[in-house]
């Protein structure tokens, strides 16, 4: 006889995202670089998870080909089933958007944030009226704790690294993705508006279904917001588990060194 509820069954949504082995090499011969390292992973729709490893670890890499800013040396990325290669990048870039840790990359110092912010509406064939769309501009900027009405027209380098960071997020509110990868999301946010901002995306995620990847060195971070970690040591995910199974019974020594660094973190995270 088989009992009925023997076995939980496993959740049977597809994943929005599926990575299969994915490697990223850079040069060649003795100069060689295995940033990546055969990694596999799933995101499942709505899900919070954080990408976690100390710098260097391959964390960036991975998250310029999971946004197709970087081809794989080997590997395959499946977006709700679909190899990404089948996919059109504008179309891809809809669903799947990131916030960078370096802001000064990401900005030309050519375009204001008006113009900044209006290449979402592009990429989302928003055709509405010039007012309309800067109303939504301005209601993203004041979202993400950005004062529109003295900042809409300044250009990248009159803004301060926590401003450019929150205009990534205002970009991202804007076209509205179905996965949000973002890379050490809050790195020049002043530690005092750190969990406001993070709370903000937890919020989004509920309220629109929208996955996130949180890409970080942070372990409290990762803890505080995340459903399921993975852990990343040179190149490859040595660990995998919900935050909880990781933080409180973690089996690789990498995961175990990282958290003997942060002996207060089943207490309260309080940055
Ligand atoms: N464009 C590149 N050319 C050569 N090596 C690179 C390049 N980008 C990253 N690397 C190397 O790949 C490894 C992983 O880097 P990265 O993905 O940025 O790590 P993380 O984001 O975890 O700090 C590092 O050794 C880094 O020096
Ligand atoms: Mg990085």
């Amino acid at each position: 006889m088989v009992l009925a509820n023997a076995v939980e069954p496993k959740q049977s949504s597809s994943p929005l995202l599926e990575v299969s082995n994915l490697t990223k090499i850079f040069g060649s011969g003795k100069d060689q670089v295995v940033a990546v390292d055969e990694i596999s992973f799933e995101i499942q729709p709505g899900e919070i998870l954080s990408l976690l490893g100390e710098s260097g670890s391959g964390k960036t890499t991975t998250a310029r080909m999971l946004l197709r800013l970087s081809a794989p040396t080997q590997g395959e990325i499946f977006f709700e089933g679909q190899d990404v290669n089948a996919v059109k990048s504008v179309d891809y870039w809809k669903r799947v958007q990131a916030i960078f840790q370096d802001p000064f990359s990401s900005f030309n110092s050519f375009y204001s944030v008006h113009s900044f912010l209006g290449k979402a509406f592009r990429l989302t064939n928003n055709h509405n009226s010039a007012a309309d769309k800067r109303a939504r501009m301005e209601e993203a900027m004041e979202k993400v704790g950005l004062n529109a009405e003295e900042l809409l027209f300044k250009r990248p380098h009159e803004l301060s690294g926590g401003q450019r960071q929150r205009l990534m997020l205002a970009r991202a509110l804007l076209i509205g993705p179905d996965l949000l990868i973002a890379d050490e999301p809050t790195s020049m946010i002043d530690a005092s508006s750190r969990v406001g901002i993070l709370n903000m995306l937890m919020d989004l995620s509920r309220q629109h279904g929208m996955s996130i990847m949180f890409i970080t060195h942070d372990i409290g971070l990762a803890y505080y917001t995340s459903e399921r970690l993975l852990i990343m040591n040179e190149g490859k995910i040595v660990e995998e588990g919900t935050a909880e199974q990781v933080v409180e019974h973690p089996t690789h020594p990498y995961t175990k060194r990282l958290l003997d660094d942060v002996p207060r973190l089943r207490r309260k995270w309080d940055i």
